[in-house]
């Protein structure tokens, strides 16, 4: 499943419809919010590059809980509300998952001024989300404009979330890709917040993708991630985002369970894990 911006811009969607047919299946590519398609005359439908669902969440988890109603669903629509909202970071650590410090401010709520210190400096971002959009990081001494951009997002209706800045990003973050909750593969990225101060709703959202061999600790936090998912059986794909923390452990950045690029452009092996995933949730 795709949307009508999406399907252009997925890299990684004709080499989908491809493995699916040579594996034997009959494969489309359809936008989500398309008129009328008919979603119970398909076995199962997988999303993938719906990029727009974020500025209209509450039409694309009613298009989602329809859906499942149907025809089978992946990820399956409790995971993509749950998933929807960057608040499951909290159950995420509540559960021992180590992930990156983060304050959630709530609209109506209040600031402190403590929330905006951090050695070295502090990201400001929304609690929904995709591509860093509406997401900043403010060098120490730039409180107020911290400040700033989370009273913005709290007058909007939005959760804000407050983190430090994790420098290490600069030597690269990490996305972990999962089908049927086993590794397949990994790449690393250069990092997004290059510019301090700045709010750039139009970045290249994975910068210098490349293949990459993850650590054992990697590894162990991001199925610690995935363990802690509610019912996470029927997850299809998940990917779960690292960033080393000042004493080089990782953290979970953010899990992505409903649209995530899977990189399989740059990792023919992980097209053939995708489809032989997509075989087995058909059965
Ligand atoms: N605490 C942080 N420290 C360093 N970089 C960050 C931090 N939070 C976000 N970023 C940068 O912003 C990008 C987008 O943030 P992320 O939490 O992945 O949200 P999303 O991808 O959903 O917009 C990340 O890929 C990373 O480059
Ligand atoms: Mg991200």
């Amino acid at each position: 499943m795709t949307s009508a911006g999406g399907a252009g811009q997925d890299a990684d969607l004709p080499l989908i419809l491809t493995a699916l047919q040579a594996a034997g299946l009959s494969a489309q590519a359809v936008a989500w919010d398309a008129d009328e398609p008919e979603w119970d005359g398909y076995d199962l439908a997988v999303i993938r590059s719906t990029w727009d669902y974020v500025d209209r969440l509450a039409e694309f988890l009613a298009w989602a809980d329809a859906t499942a109603e149907v025809t089978r669903l992946r990820n399956p629509a409790p995971l993509v509300r749950w998933n929807s909202d960057k608040r499951y970071l909290l159950e995420l650590a509540g559960r021992g998952v180590h992930v990156v410090p983060t304050r959630f401010l709530e609209p109506g709520g209040s600031c402190d001024a403590a929330d905006f210190e951090g050695p070295h400096g502090v990201v400001v971002k929304p609690a929904v989300s995709s591509g860093a959009r509406d997401t900043a990081r403010y060098e120490p001494g730039r409180r107020a404009d911290a400040e700033h951009h989370a009273r913005m997002l709290l007058d909007q209706g939005r959760t804000a979330m407050v983190q430090p800045y994790l420098p290490l990003v600069e030597e690269g973050e990490r996305a972990l890709v999962f089908f049927g909750g086993t590794f397949s593969h990994a790449i690393r990225k250069r990092p997004l917040l290059t510019e301090a101060g700045l709010i750039d709703n139009f970045r290249v959202p994975h910068p210098g993708a490349v293949p990459y061999e993850p650590s054992e600790a990697e590894l162990r936090t991001a199925r610690a991630a995935l363990d802690a998912v509610p019912d996470p059986g029927d997850l299809l794909f998940a990917r779960v985002d690292l960033a080393l923390n000042e004493d080089r452990e990782p953290v979970v950045m953010e899990l992505e369970l409903i649209e995530p690029n899977l990189f399989l452009c740059i990792n023919p092996q992980g097209l053939e894990h995708f489809a032989r995933a997509v075989t087995t949730a058909l059965t």
